[in-house]
């Protein structure tokens, strides 16, 4: 069964019981209503007659309370004698209908009056018989009788059915109106979400999606929209990533390939053994860096990579990072020092991962300064937590850069020959280990002027 079907369904069986619950109801409270209002009036008029008649006692008055009765067009009025004979009466009587009334009239104490409903119909208001005994000094002289019909309930019922019934064509036409415009406003919307799914199931991305508004319809359109996006960047991203790999992982196997094939060649020098030998070894360590690179980003990403944390003297381990560095910095002209504010700052860490994430960073401020430049490495404690930045007064990144250098194989420049230049690895290595720390790494640069790389760790893992 379709949703519009169902809802549609849904709809029409509430409105309709929701009318048939309330004319139900309205009907029974009214009938009683009314019943109540039927025996109080008849029991008053009983009541207001033999009062008249008791008080001034004399055949004219009875022929005047007749009369007075005679204006009601739904009641039979009859005034019996104490032996049950008829003394006068509103309308005519028929046999059969007297000898109903006086076995009633027997079956009920003589002394008092009493109001009964009378099934004269089944399934009926029925119709209501009275009765009030009259006394002329002590002695009882007679009754009053009144057998009043129903009929003006009856015309108000059928005005009820139908009220209730233009009622009820009012709300079947108004849930057809609402189930239109519900499978308008839902329907439609799902049966295109239903598509657009399929459609990313098959790996078509490209979709445009119209719902608007802030309803759920519209968050999820929102959501499957977003999620189309995302599948894209993923699969472009992969397919991006593959290309990467493939390609460095190409340079240096082509460089092998055509130097060993030299060597092959029987006439070549000792020398020239040497060299080329020394060009394919320095490619497989390439291949080799790439390889390990690429396999431990994989794990970091995975969080697969167990971190063994100890507490660490950071003046000291960034000593040593920077000793072994030195030698590099002094060969391209670079000054590069520490500066601290204070001896022996702890900080619970992975030593030797941060020193493989720092190292990164030291050497792509190596890589990027040109000869005769500073890099100052910097430790700053407050009571929260550790910072350590790295600044250079290098060749800067451009600012529509510095959002994506944190992505696997990302180069600023990218005619760069990836002989000189690294594969891109390294920074996305470093974030994954600054935050495997609970740190966070943050980037500020200005082109030709340097960058600093500020490296956030909370005092507590
Ligand atoms: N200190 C810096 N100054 C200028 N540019 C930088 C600096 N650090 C990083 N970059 C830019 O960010 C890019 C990404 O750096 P990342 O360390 O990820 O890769 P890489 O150094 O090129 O290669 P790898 O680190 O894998 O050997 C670099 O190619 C470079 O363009
Ligand atoms: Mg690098």
């Amino acid at each position: 069964m379709k949703l519009s079907a169902k809802l549609s369904f849904l709809v029409f069986l509430s409105t309709m019981l929701v009318i048939v619950g309330m004319s139900f109801s309205f009907y029974n409270v009214s009938k009683s209503f009314y019943k109540q209002q039927l025996k109080e009036d008849i029991e008053h008029r009983l009541a207001a007659h033999r009062d008249v008649i008791e008080n001034d006692f004399h055949t004219s008055t009875l022929e005047h309370v007749v009369v007075m009765e005679k204006r009601e067009t739904e009641s039979f009025f009859i005034i019996f004698d104490q032996d049950l004979n008829v003394i006068n009466s509103t309308h005519p009587l028929s046999e059969s209908s007297l000898v109903h009334y006086t076995s009633w009239l027997v079956s009920q104490d003589q002394e008092r009056g009493k109001t009964e409903f009378v099934e004269t119909i089944p399934e009926h208001i029925p119709h209501v018989w009275s009765y009030i005994p009259i006394k002329v000094g002590n002695d009882g002289y007679g009754y009053l009788f009144i057998d009043q019909e129903t009929g003006s309930f009856e015309q108000a019922q059928t005005q009820l059915f139908v009220i209730t019934f233009a009622m009820g064509a009012l709300a079947f036409l108004l849930s057809a109106v609402l189930i239109v415009f519900l499978s308008k406003k839902i329907t439609d919307p799902l049966v295109e979400a239903r598509d657009y799914t399929q459609k990313i199931a098959k790996g078509d991305f490209h979709i445009n999606i119209s719902a608007k508004g802030n309803d759920e319809i519209g968050d999820l359109m929102k959501h499957i929209s977003s999620m189309a996006k995302q599948l894209k960047e993923y699969s472009d991203t992969r397919q991006q990533f593959l290309s990467n790999v493939s390609h460095d992982i190409r340079t240096p196997l082509t460089y092998i390939k055509a130097y060993s094939a030299l060597m092959k060649e029987k006439n070549v020098s000792v020398e020239e053994v040497k060299e080329q030998s020394a060009i394919i070894h320095s490619e497989a360590i390439r291949m080799e860096r790439l390889v390990n690179d690429l396999f431990q980003l994989m794990k970091l990403e995975e969080g697969k990579l167990p971190m063994t944390i100890t507490e660490v003297n950071l003046n000291e381990l960034l000593n040593s990072i920077i000793q072994k560095l030195q030698l590099e910095a002094t060969q391209k002209n670079i000054q590069l020092d520490l500066l601290v504010e204070k001896e022996n700052i702890k900080s619970s860490i992975d030593p030797e991962r941060m020193e493989q994430a720092l190292m990164n960073l030291l050497t792509n401020a190596l890589r990027y300064t040109p000869n005769g430049g500073r890099i100052h490495v910097i430790i700053e404690d407050s009571t929260s937590s550790t910072l350590i930045k790295i600044a250079d007064t290098g060749e800067g990144i451009p600012s529509a850069d510095l959002p994506y250098i944190w992505d696997r194989f990302y180069r600023v420049d990218k005619s760069r020959s990836s002989r000189h230049g690294g594969s891109g690895l390294g920074l996305a290595i470093t974030k994954q280990i600054i935050e495997q720390h609970q740190g966070k790494i943050t980037v500020k640069s200005q082109l030709h002027k340097g960058t600093t790389f500020t490296i956030t760790l909370p005092k507590s893992l």
